[in-house]
C-alpha cells in the first residue's frame, strides 16, 4: 500500500487516541520539548477512565499536570529526571524518581526493565517517502517507540526535520494526530558577573580542535561567549542550544577536526528557541541519535580532545560531587554528566569540567563544603573528576592526593568560606594550610 494510504488510515482525535491506553499501563512520553502537548491534555482531560497509569518521563517542560495531588488515583508519574514542575510531587512523594544514567534509559525499556505498553510522541509530518522526523528529541524517545506495544504520534508541522538516525516510517505508528502549534522555546538564562569569570576560567582549558557537550543553562552559555577566538572546535553533546548557533554561524564551530563524525555536530536532544529550530530544520550538519549511542562513553572517547562541562550542586574536600540532591531532596538527576564525565575522561586529551559558582542561595552557602549534605546522592565519584572551576579559578583533581585536592579546591572556594574551610583541612591532615 502507498504510504499515504497507510498514513490516512491511521488518521485519528487526540481524544480518540488516549482511549487506547488502559489502566495500568506504562505511557513513555516524548521527551524535553518534544512533549505530545495535545496527547498530554487530551489524556489529562480522560483521566475518570484509567486507575494507576505509569506515566514515565525525563525533562518535563510541559504543566505536568498528570501530578497534581488530585491526579493520584489515575496517574503515577516515574521521573527519570526532576525538573520544574515535576519537583513538588517527587518530594511529596506523589510521584517517584528512578536513578538511572541517561545514556541506560532505551536498554531499560529494550532489556524490559520498565516494559513500554504505549509510547506518546511527537513528529515532524512525513517526507516523500513516508519518513517523520523526530525532530527535537530523539534521546529515549525514538527507542521507546521501538519496543512499545502501541505508538501514538503527534505529528506537527512546526517540528524540524533532524537528521542522523532520526526518522520513523509512518508505517510503524499506530495512531497519528495531526498538530500545529509551536515548539516550546527555552530563552536564553541571564548571564551574571560570576557566571562569565566562570565562562572565562572554563574557556582557557578549551584547546583549538576540541569536541565540546555543554549542559544547558547560564554557566554553558556563558563559556560560549569567551570561545570566540578558538579554532575548529566541534559538537558531540547530550544537547546544545542557541548559543552554538552562533558560533556556528561566525566560522569558530565547523567540527572540521572532529574525530568521530567529521563535519557533523552530534546530539540527542535540543532546546532552545524557534532559532534554534530553523536552524537544525533540514540541516545535513546537525546529527540527531538515540541517547544509548550518543551518550555511551565508549562512543564519547572517540572524539579526541573531548571536553565536557556540567554544574553541581556540592563538591566536597575529597572531590565527590553532587549534582542532582540538595540533602534529601531530589532537585533534578544525573542526565547525561556522568555519561560525559566517563568518555571526556577516557578521550586522549580530553578533560571533564565541572563549573560551578563558589556559592549558593544569594551567597550565603558554600557549594565547596567539608562534608556532603545528610542525605545527598554523590552523582560524580571522586574517582571520576577531574577539573572543578569556580569565578576564582581552575583545581586539576586528577592524580592528587586527598590532602592536594582539599587545597586546590579551598583556593577556588569564596573567600568567606576559606577559613572555615581551612579549619577543617587542618584537621583531617595534622598540617598548616599554607
Ligand atoms: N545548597 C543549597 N542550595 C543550593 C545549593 C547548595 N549547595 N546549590 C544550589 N542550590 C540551590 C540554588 O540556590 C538554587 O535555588 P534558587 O533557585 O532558590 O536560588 C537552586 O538550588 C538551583 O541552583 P543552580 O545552581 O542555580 O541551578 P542550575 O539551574 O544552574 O542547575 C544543577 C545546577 C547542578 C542542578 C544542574 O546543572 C543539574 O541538574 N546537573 C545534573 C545533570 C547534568 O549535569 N546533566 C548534564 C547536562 S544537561
Amino acid at each position: 500500500m502507498d504510504w499515504k494510504e497507510i498514513y490516512k488510515s491511521k488518521l485519528t482525535t487526540s481524544e480518540e487516541a488516549v482511549k487506547k491506553i488502559k489502566s495500568k499501563d506504562r505511557v513513555v512520553i516524548g521527551h524535553a520539548v518534544g512533549e505530545p502537548q495535545r496527547l498530554i491534555e487530551a489524556m489529562v482531560k480522560n483521566k475518570d477512565q484509567y486507575e494507576d497509569v505509569e506515566l514515565v518521563h525525563m525533562v518535563a517542560m510541559g504543566k505536568g499536570e498528570y501530578t497534581h495531588p488530585e491526579m493520584a488515583p489515575h496517574f503515577r508519574h516515574n521521573a527519570l529526571f526532576v525538573g520544574g514542575s515535576t519537583r513538588g510531587a517527587v518530594a511529596e512523594a506523589r510521584a517517584d524518581y528512578t536513578p538511572c544514567f541517561f545514556t541506560e534509559i532505551p536498554r531499560l525499556f529494550k532489556d524490559e526493565y520498565l516494559p513500554v505498553d504505549v509510547a506518546m510522541v511527537q513528529l515532524s509530518r512525513p517526507d516523500e517517502h513516508g519518513y517523520c522526523s523526530f525532530g527535537v528529541s530523539n534521546d529515549y524517545t525514538k527507542p521507546a517507540t521501538e519496543c512499545a506495544k502501541i505508538v501514538i504520534a503527534e505529528v506537527n508541522d512546526h517540528m524540524p526535520r533532524t537528521m542522523g538516525d532520526s526518522f520513523i516510517h509512518v508505517s510503524d505508528l499506530d495512531y497519528i494526530v495531526e498538530t500545529s502549534y509551536p515548539i516550546i522555546e527555552l530563552n536564553p538564562p541571564k548571564i551574571g558577573d560570576v557566571e562569565k569569570a566562570i565562562g572565562e576560567n572554563c574557556a582557557t582549558l578549551v584547546e583549538d580542535g576540541a569536541t565540546l557537550q555543554l549542559g544547558i543553562g547560564a554557566i554553558p552559555d556563558a563559556v560560549l561567549l569567551f570561545l570566540k577566538d578558538k579554532k575548529d572546535l566541534g559538537i558531540h553533546s547530550e544537547m546544545f542550544s542557541d548559543g552554538v548557533v552562533e558560533l556556528v554561524e561566525s566560522g569558530v564551530i565547523n567540527n572540521k577536526r572532529k574525530t568521530l563524525h567529521k563535519g557533523k555536530m552530534v546530539v540527542t536532544f535540543l532546546m532552545g528557541t524557534q532559532r534554534l529550530y530553523d536552524f537544525v530544520n533540514n540541516n545535513p550538519s546537525v546529527e540527531l541519535y538515540p541517547v544509548d549511542y550518543v551518550n555511551n562513553p565508549y562512543v564519547i572517547m572517540q572524539n579526541e580532545k573531548m571536553i565536557s562541562i556540567n554544574s553541581c550542586i556540592q563538591v566536597d574536600l575529597m572531590g565527590q560531587v553532587v549534582s542532582e540532591t540538595i540533602g534529601l531532596k531530589q532537585f533534578s538527576g544525573v542526565g547525561g554528566q556522568v555519561d560525559y564525565v566517563r568518555g571526556a575522561s577516557m578521550s586522549k586529551g580530553g578533560k571533564s569540567i565541572i563549573a560551578i559558582p563558589s556559592t549558593a542561595s544569594k551567597g550565603k552557602v558554600s557549594r565547596i563544603v567539608p562534608l556532603i549534605d545528610e542525605g545527598s546522592a554523590v552523582t560524580t565519584s571522586r574517582n571520576d573528576v577531574h577539573y572543578v572551576v569556580t569565578e576564582y579559578g581552575i583545581a586539576n583533581l586528577r592524580g592528587k592526593t586527598l590532602k592536594e585536592r582539599g587545597r586546590a579546591l579551598i583556593q577556588i572556594a569564596h573567600p568567606d568560606f576559606r577559613p572555615m574551610l581551612i579549619k577543617e583541612w587542618e584537621r583531617r591532615f595534622c598540617t598548616k594550610f599554607e
